[in-house]
């Protein structure tokens, strides 16, 4: 009797036990399920770096001629600027770019350009790259009837536009092509050789 009542016990514990084990088992497999959701959707989610003219453009030489009047020559504008170039990867893996160009407009028309090397923008960084620029007129050969005017009312807005291709890489062996646009407008004042507003979308 007393046998039955240890071996009923012992069964008892074991069987106690097992469904210990197999709650451990589950919650561990809730986990890692939890695991691998957040590495599929978070870690290995590959996000379009981002592409645009930072904040800080330092104008060394600014010169214009509003061109009003008839007798006045043709308005034009020559600019040196060192542009901050910048490349925001927000992925959990460095975003490898090739060179590119960026090309500064007026009115639809490339009046200068810059270069941007091949490089590499760190995870969840951003690289910054800063690069000299010239824009000049004379590509517009006084063919604008807005330049004049736009320059008599003090301020020159250019648009930045270029393109990056690359690849973002994830855990070192997954690589993903991925594009990047920059569109910047940028307002710059005439008279105190400052940048007035960026805007990139
Ligand atoms: C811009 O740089 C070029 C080349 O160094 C120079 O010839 C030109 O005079 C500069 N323009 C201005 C407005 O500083
Ligand atoms: C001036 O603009 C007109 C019309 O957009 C174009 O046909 C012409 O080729 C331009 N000339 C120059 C010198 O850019
Ligand atoms: C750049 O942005 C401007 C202003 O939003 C827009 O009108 C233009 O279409 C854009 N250009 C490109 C090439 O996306």
């Amino acid at each position: 009797m007393a046998k039955d009542m240890e071996s009923f016990q012992s069964q008892e514990e074991k069987r106690r036990k097992r469904m210990k084990l197999a709650a451990y088992i589950g919650a561990f497999a809730v986990f890692q399920v939890i695991v691998i959701l957040v590495f599929a959707l978070v870690v290995m989610r590959v996000k379009t770096p981002k592409f645009r003219v930072g904040n800080g453009i330092a104008i060394h030489g600014l010169d214009t001629v509003s061109g009003a009047g008839q007798s006045s020559p043709a308005a034009s504008f020559d600019m040196n600027f060192t542009a901050p170039m910048r490349i925001k990867n927000a992925n959990f893996g460095p975003y490898k770019y090739d060179a590119a160009t960026v090309s500064f407009n007026y009115g639809g028309v490339e009046v200068g350009q810059a270069a941007i090397p091949k490089g590499k923008a760190n995870m969840k960084s951003t690289k910054k790259v800063d690069v000299a620029v010239s824009v000049s007129s004379s590509a517009i050969a006084g063919n604008s009837s807005s330049l004049g005017s736009e320059l008599s009312s003090g301020v020159l807005t250019l648009n930045s536009q270029g393109r990056l291709n690359g690849k973002v890489e994830l855990m070192l062996i997954f690589k993903k092509k991925k594009s990047t646009d920059m569109n910047c407008s940028i307002a710059i004042n005439v008279a105190s050789k400052t940048v007035q507003s960026l805007t990139c979308h």
